[in-house]
């Protein structure tokens, strides 16, 4: 078992201090989800301090750790290198902390989300979406939503991520769209 308090003082030693309030937002939100729906305190706090444990590397390092792990990138994490770090961090998260399947899966999709995600994976994406720190037009919405029910603030944070993206003219990875629309899909 990983000791959280020190990955919390390794958190605060190694990244900047805006990344790492970030960091320690996204770990308080997500504890509070697990207890409002029912996941593992700990494997969701874990979770959540290593999800971007791999963000502050620059394209060179990450390219390296692809390499070192033979991770190979498909075309949308080729051409959005922002979309990297979720991969190399899951990585990371297994060679050298130990996590297993499920928490590296929730590390893995922080960022582009995938359809029939599990529990952990949603409480990472949306503490990742709403952590204190955030600021953008409609964050209270999702914020609220995730209060009531989870997956309608997946299906709030998913919209507004796709039509930023759009707006940006820039690439959608499958995996976001195959989220939006399985969850979509459940209402019909
Ligand atoms: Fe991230
Ligand atoms: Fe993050």
């Amino acid at each position: 078992m990983i000791d959280i308090d020190i990955l919390r003082k390794q958190i605060r030693k190694s990244f900047s201090k805006k990344r790492a309030e970030h960091i320690f937002g996204c770990e308080k939100t997500a504890a509070l989800l697990a207890a409002k729906y029912g996941g593992d305190k700990y494997t969701v706090r874990l979770c959540a301090l290593l999800h971007d444990i791999t963000k502050e590397k620059n394209h060179e390092e990450q390219l390296k750790l692809c390499k070192e792990y033979g991770i190979i990138l498909d075309n949308a994490e080729l051409y959005v290198p922002e979309l990297i770090h979720a991969v190399t961090g899951a990585h990371v998260a297994l060679h050298i902390y130990g996590v297993g399947l499920r928490e590296f899966d929730a590390i893995r999709y922080h960022t582009t989300g995938r359809a029939n995600m599990t529990m952990l994976e949603k409480i990472i994406y949306i503490s990742d979406s709403i952590e204190p720190e955030r600021s953008y037009d409609g964050v209270d919405d999702i914020r609220k939503a995730a209060m009531k029910d989870l997956d309608e603030a997946m299906r709030l944070a998913l919209d507004r991520s796709i039509l930023f993206l759009i707006k940006k003219k820039k690439i959608i990875h499958t995996d976001t769209i195959g989220a939006r629309n399985y969850l979509y899909e459940k209402c019909l």
